[in-house]
């Protein structure tokens, strides 16, 4: 089969990274935005039986359109195979109707990517009470897997003594795993989420005193929980703070927030291109689409 990869915008480096170390063409969509925030899409004017599309779907209701249009356009066009490259995947977070009438978003994407792609890799998905991808994407050949090793691996080069604390208990088994490849000692807070930038966090009592902290969670988002740590972690007297998330979308002001309660680096893998990436997967994503060819 013919395959390539096609980078949407924000995408082409780690596409290129990826690509070289496999061997394929790598080739840009061209995407542009009319006033009214329209997309229109341009594909490479290429014909590939096999397309890998590299697209993180953070900030997703424009990318979901132009993923539409892409993968139709590409069925038109006789392409047989799909596999979306998807590092962080939108939508996962609504998984029940919390109060009545809310729509379970995680279900109606997952049900359209289905429709629309054969494959999909993404990197540690926030699932909570579904479980698995296969029942979030039915029919799909799903590949999922996570960063903590590498964000350990992360830890490991810093070369300091640090204790890693997980902002809330979901993020047990990422701050676990970080912590096994990394030989850090780690703990887990509490979290009550009251909204959407509202956050209570309760720390693990343990000796703070001169400690060097890093914050580890899969995603940060408004910043207010990792924020909320970092202020309560100096006023119990640690003497840094830093953060690692694999996921970094840091929507509205949340890296002004982070700075103003003195978290000394900011780190993130490229799951979503970012000014903080400092931890790539491009070697893990090329191992994962080399086993689909
Ligand atoms: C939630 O369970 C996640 O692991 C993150 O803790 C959350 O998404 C962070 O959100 P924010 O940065 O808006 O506080």
């Amino acid at each position: 089969m013919q395959t390539a990869i096609y980078t949407y915008p924000g995408y082409q480096q780690l596409g290129e990274d990826i690509a070289q170390q496999l061997g394929m063409p790598t080739h840009e969509i061209i995407v542009h935005h009319f006033p009214d925030k329209e997309s229109m899409v341009t594909l490479p004017d290429k014909k590939y039986s096999h397309v890998f599309l590299l697209l993180s779907l953070d900030y997703p209701n424009n990318k979901l359109v132009e993923l539409l249009l892409t993968c139709k356009t590409l069925r038109s066009q006789g392409t047989q195979r799909i596999s979306l490259i998807a590092p962080y995947l939108c939508y996962m977070r609504q998984d029940k109707s919390f109060n009545p009438g809310e729509v379970i978003s995680q279900q109606v994407i997952g049900h359209w990517l289905s429709e629309l792609v054969d494959d999909l890799i993404t990197v540690d998905p926030h699932l909570h009470r579904v479980k698995s991808l296969d029942v979030v994407i039915p029919g799909t050949n799903t590949i999922v897997f996570s960063a903590t090793h590498l964000l350990g691996d992360f830890v490991k080069s810093l070369n300091k003594t640090v204790h890693l604390i997980g902002p809330d208990e979901e993020s047990l088994q990422w701050v676990k795993s970080v912590a096994l490849t990394s030989h850090s000692p780690y703990s887990v807070a509490k979290k009550e989420r009251l909204s959407d930038t509202h956050v209570e966090i309760q720390l693990p009592e343990i000796d703070y005193q001169d400690q060097h902290i890093i914050l580890i969670d899969d995603v940060i988002s408004t910043g207010h929980t990792v924020a909320q740590a970092a202020d309560k972690l100096y006023n119990a007297g640690a003497k840094q703070v830093d953060v690692i998330a694999t996921h970094a979308l840091f929507s509205r002001d949340a890296i002004a927030l982070l700075n103003k309660v003195k978290i000394k680096n900011i780190w993130s893998s490229n799951s979503i291109t970012h000014p903080t990436n400092q931890i790539s997967l491009d070697v893990m994503l090329a191992q994962k689409i080399k086993s689909l060819l």
